[in-house]
């Protein structure tokens, strides 16, 4: 991404570079990170929003707008505290302004080498005292850490979707993260208003190791033709009191990130209870992701429509 063309305006007419608030960079403007950047500029951080593309950076701009309206329809924020959030964040496209940063999140696709390439950038580029911190729910933070020069300031950020409805933070240092840079995260995150729960670095931590089981065990009761679809999500919703049922959350988390998941807790743990489910990988080859590309295990006609009940 380096040498990509001039950043991109927001909503915002501030310059980054002469603001005096903490300014946040989220890397990867998708269903995480507008979600991110909605939180912290909700907050009263200076957000950047970046992605690889000025169609992508606009689109996570839009989906913080959606996430806003929600948030105020809902009542849980004003329409002033809405328009202020917005004021609060610009686009960029790439990492050439990633240098006002003091918190770097990043929240691209859950690959290992991506995110090993993106952090040799964002080493390289932001301010030598800004936390590096990566969103992956699942990959080792040690290993993402590994390829740069100071691995100290690299932490775990782990934040759940939707972010400004999910009261929790998980906070995951890896081998070499120093203890300043877990309590700078536990700053930002409380003053996100989350709560926080700190996991040792094992694969998928505590609530992706979690998650994923429960997701994989819905999509295998499907394969097996346990129950259909709705019956399924529906006993859990009844039946245990969940918000969502198992397989209309994977199309909320997307099917290409749980089943990275479900890939990474097998190859740490090698244990068959990761093995993913074939329809799951089957929808992930045939680009039906959820709802992020309007079909999954179910269908979503418009973004606008509400999960299946
Ligand atoms: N989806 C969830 O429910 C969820 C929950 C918690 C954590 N996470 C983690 O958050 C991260 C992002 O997941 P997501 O669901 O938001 O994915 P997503 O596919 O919605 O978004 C990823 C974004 O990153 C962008 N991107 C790709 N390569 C990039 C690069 N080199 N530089 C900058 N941006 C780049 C993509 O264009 C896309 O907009 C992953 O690590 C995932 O495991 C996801």
């Amino acid at each position: 991404m380096s040498g990509s063309p001039a950043p991109v305006q927001g909503s915002s007419e501030v310059d980054p570079r002469k603001s005096v608030r903490e300014r946040v960079f989220v890397v990867g403007a998708g269903i995480m990170g507008s979600g991110i950047a909605a939180e912290a500029a909700l907050h009263g951080y200076a957000v950047t929003l970046e992605d690889i593309t000025e169609e992508f950076a606009r689109a996570g701009l839009e989906r913080v707008r959606q996430a806003l309206d929600g948030a105020v329809r809902a009542k849980a924020i004003t329409p002033a505290d809405r328009d202020a959030a917005l004021r609060n964040i610009d686009l960029a496209i790439g990492l050439r302004r990633i240098d006002a940063a003091q918190i770097v999140v990043e929240a691209a696709p859950e690959r290992l080498e991506l995110k090993q390439s993106l952090f040799r950038e964002i080493e390289a580029s932001a301010p030598g005292t800004a936390l590096l911190a990566t969103n992956t729910s699942s990959l080792p933070v040690t290993s993402i850490a590994s390829v740069v020069q100071d691995p100290g300031r690299v932490v775990g950020i782990h934040f759940f979707n939707p972010v400004l409805r999910m009261r929790l933070v998980e906070i995951i240092p890896g081998i070499s993260t120093r203890p300043e840079a877990v309590a700078k995260a536990r700053t930002f995150a409380e003053r996100l208003g989350k709560s926080v729960v700190v996991s040792r670095d094992t694969p998928g931590f505590v609530t992706t190791r979690a998650l994923s089981v429960l997701l994989n065990e819905a999509a295998w009761m499907l394969y097996e033709g346990t129950a259909t679809k709705e019956d399924i999500d529906t006993a859990y919703k009844l039946g245990f009191n969940h918000p969502m049922g198992p397989l209309e959350l994977a199309d909320l988390v997307g099917l290409d990130t749980a089943l990275s998941i479900l890939d990474v807790l097998w190859d740490g743990f090698k244990d068959p209870k990761y093995r993913a489910c074939p329809i799951l990988r089957s929808l992930v080859q045939a680009g039906k992701l959820g709802r992020k590309t309007g079909e999954g295990f179910y269908r979503y006609p418009s973004a606008e429509e509400k999960p299946p009940r």
